[in-house]
């Protein structure tokens, strides 16, 4: 007997880290089970191996592993003596860590707007900021260039400037880690570069997690002091202002087991993205990569005209397929920050993208037959 209840198709995953899971097989249960052995919960010897291992793999000096990505953040600004009276140069288009961590130690997040294409900072809004921030009398200390979607920022274009205005430049890869800027990958540009392990991350760990890469060596104690509660020759003598920043071993033991993988992951995403962008550019405007760049694709993000993308959402949602918006309401417009400076145009580019974006879903395990569903839905639910 023929039913005439149409039978909902099954619900995608928005990002699918059981199957890189099952493809891990026992290797993730046997390093976690070696910590439970040597029972070196804090510091163990997986902790010093990551970050070695991480140094490597960005191209860095130097990898100190930390608690989060939001930790990477507030710790490299602490161990620069960031402080009231500076301005601290932030995109208004994303994730709220990475101005949160300005206000933590005194100082002032200064909005500035991004590019409509790669949506990434706009150099230009950058030094539009900078004259702001000057007007209103704060002393112009850092840039948080942030590469959004796992595409790195016009590095080209701001570490001039921010070299000609005296300012540090803190890389917030949190989700570009593992991409690259002309041939390079993200950590090993800049003065130090944080970058988060979120499971939802390229890559993640299971739990939260974070690292921050830099080749100064004379920050690295500062940083290892500043993890450790501030301290001296031992955690009982404070010789700073810290906190308890440390990665647990365990998701160290995790993250190599990961890490091992993760450039056939990025390849994976890769051609995801590719065939996305192949199959859609008719019916929506796709994402754009820089030539000087690659994407980790820690979003596939396209946008739509302004109103329609909940339409969207709801008809693809009826099919199975998970959408996100990353972001809804840009920093600038956030009620908890929306009295700090911006560049003076009242960041255009900023309130567009966030009426306009919508995310697919894209991980590494998206199959043929699971992408051409999204594809479909998309096309359907746009008319095509
Ligand atoms: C751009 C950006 N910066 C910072 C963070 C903070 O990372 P975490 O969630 O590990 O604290 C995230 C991710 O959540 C992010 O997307």
């Amino acid at each position: 007997m023929t039913s005439h209840v149409k039978t909902e198709a099954a619900p995608i995953p928005f990002i699918d880290v059981a199957t890189q899971r099952a493809r891990l097989g026992s290797r993730i249960d046997e390093a976690v089970s070696r910590v439970l052995t040597h029972c070196r919960f804090v510091n163990g010897p997986e902790v010093a191996e990551l970050e070695a291992k991480l140094a490597a793999f960005a191209g860095a000096r130097h990898a100190v592993s930390c608690a989060s990505g939001t930790d990477a953040l507030a710790m490299i600004l602490m161990a620069w003596g960031v402080k009231a009276g500076d301005a601290v140069f932030c995109p208004s288009f994303t994730f709220c860590a990475t101005a949160e961590v300005v206000p933590w130690v005194g100082a002032t997040p200064v909005f500035v707007d991004v590019l409509p294409d790669t949506f990434n900072m706009d150099p230009a809004s950058l030094e539009a900021a900078i004259a702001v921030a000057r007007r209103e009398g704060l002393n112009p200390r850092a840039v948080i260039p942030v590469d959004l979607f796992g595409q790195p920022a016009d590095l080209d274009a701001i570490l001039p400037i921010a070299e000609a205005n005296g300012l540090k430049v803190l890389c917030d890869t949190a989700q570009g880690f593992g991409a690259t800027w002309n041939g390079r990958r993200t950590g090993s540009f800049g003065d130090a570069t944080a970058t988060s392990f979120f499971p939802a991350k390229p890559l993640g760990c299971y739990g939260d997690g974070g690292a921050i890469f830099t080749d100064d060596d004379a920050l690295v104690p500062v940083l290892k002091s500043v993890r450790e509660h501030g301290q001296g020759i031992d955690k009982y003598e404070n010789v700073r202002i810290g906190m308890t920043g440390r990665l647990d071993t365990i998701q160290a033991a995790i993250l190599l087991e990961k890490l091992a993988i993760f450039e056939d992951e990025i390849a994976a995403r890769d051609a995801a993205a590719r065939r996305y962008n192949e199959a859609l550019a008719d019916v929506c405007t796709v994402p754009v990569v820089d030539p000087r760049a690659s994407s980790v694709w820690a979003q596939y993000t396209i946008r739509l005209p302004h109103g329609t993308r909940d339409a969207l959402a709801a008809a693809l949602q009826k099919e199975g397929v998970p959408t996100a918006v990353y972001y809804r309401i840009p920093m600038h417009r956030q009620p908890a920050y929306s009295h700090y400076p911006a560049a003076g145009n009242g960041l255009p580019v900023s309130e567009q993208l966030s009426g306009e974006v919508i995310s697919l879903p894209i991980h590494a395990y998206l199959d043929a037959a699971t992408q051409d569903r999204v594809i479909a839905a998309v096309r359907r639910a746009l008319g095509a």
